[in-house]
């Protein structure tokens, strides 16, 4: 039996830096998310993000999925910060960003945007979405719903262009024998989050994903863990996993921070088995336990490994 490790873990909501913001963004939708953060961040602590990541680092995960918020104002300084961040955690090829609508406050919907993060959104040099990443025996689908909205909306969009481009992806037969796992950061489910939160075009992913099929959606925005499913083709259901903030100190109304060991092992008959391990915080002394841990019943022919 061979294990491929997927660690998933979003919303970081690293701290700004001092003076990340100017006193152009009082003017803009940054100036009524710096009032939100006086209240996040209380609830968002690096030094739970640290003692997660540390947790992390101790599995020895193949690779990380990070889906999204890794800022909260989308600024300069915060990109740069998070870029550090990102360099701390493991090499680039080893870790994939979908960037969320904190990475994406305010300014024009393109995924020029997110250059400085370049090398964790995929494989092809640039700044574009989706991209697809083989590493072993799975293919990482890497979409990007972050746009910026109006005032108090955290809506996201993938839009025409990129869901004719991932059906087209998931249609090609080169990822078919693969274990395909689709990174997003808002979630595919109806009724996940708020409407005010939600994925504008939901119904366009989920038709791809009915026609095209995957193997599992990995999201985060609802600060939640979720457990869901949509339809795949030929009546299989996809699971739908989201995790919580990687740095909730869980005072508020949202769960302790949490990150997700994700464990896809092929056995020698064929099949494919998921399993799931949720580790946080133990809250009387801050060390890392498991929480939980699941196993996802997989359908279907076994990935064909690659090197
Ligand atoms: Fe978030
Ligand atoms: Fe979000």
């Amino acid at each position: 039996m061979s294990i491929f490790r997927l660690a998933h873990l979003s919303d970081l909501h690293l701290p700004p830096p001092k003076g990340a913001l100017g006193w152009r963004d009082l003017l803009s939708k940054r100036a009524l998310s710096r009032i939100a953060w006086r209240r996040k961040s209380r609830e968002h602590q690096p030094q739970v993000l640290a003692a997660l990541v540390a947790d992390l680092k101790a599995y020895g995960p193949d690779h990380v999925a990070v889906t999204g918020d890794l800022t909260n104002f989308a600024a300069p300084a915060e990109f740069a910060a998070a870029r550090r961040w990102l360099e701390a955690l493991g090499p680039a090829a080893d870790v994939t960003v979908s960037p969320g609508n904190h990475d994406a406050l305010v300014g024009v919907p393109r995924p020029e945007r997110f250059t400085p993060w370049t090398p964790w959104l995929g494989d092809a040099g640039q700044a574009s979405f989706p991209q697809v990443r083989v590493r072993g025996p799975v293919a990482l689908f890497n979409l990007c719903s972050a746009v910026p909205t109006a005032p108090h909306l955290a809506t996201g969009r993938l839009g025409d262009e990129q869901l004719e481009r991932l059906d087209a992806l998931l249609a090609d037969p080169a990822w078919r024998d693969l274990f395909r796992v689709v990174l997003i950061h808002h979630p595919p489910v109806e009724g996940a989050v708020s409407r005010r939160k939600a994925l504008e075009d939901q119904d366009g992913l989920r038709a791809v994903l009915a026609r095209r099929g995957a193997n599992l959606v990995l999201h985060g925005h609802a600060h939640a863990a979720q457990v869901a499913a949509v339809a795949g083709p030929d009546g299989t259901m996809i699971p739908v996993l989201g995790v919580p903030s990687a740095s909730a100190a869980g005072r508020g109304r949202h769960p302790a921070a949490r990150w997700h060991a994700i464990e896809i092992a092929h056995g020698p008959d064929g099949g494919v088995e998921v399993r799931m391990a949720a580790r946080g915080l133990d809250p009387r002394d801050g060390h890392a336990v498991e929480l939980g841990r699941w196993v996802l019943a997989q359908a279907g022919r076994a990935p064909a490994h690659r090197p």
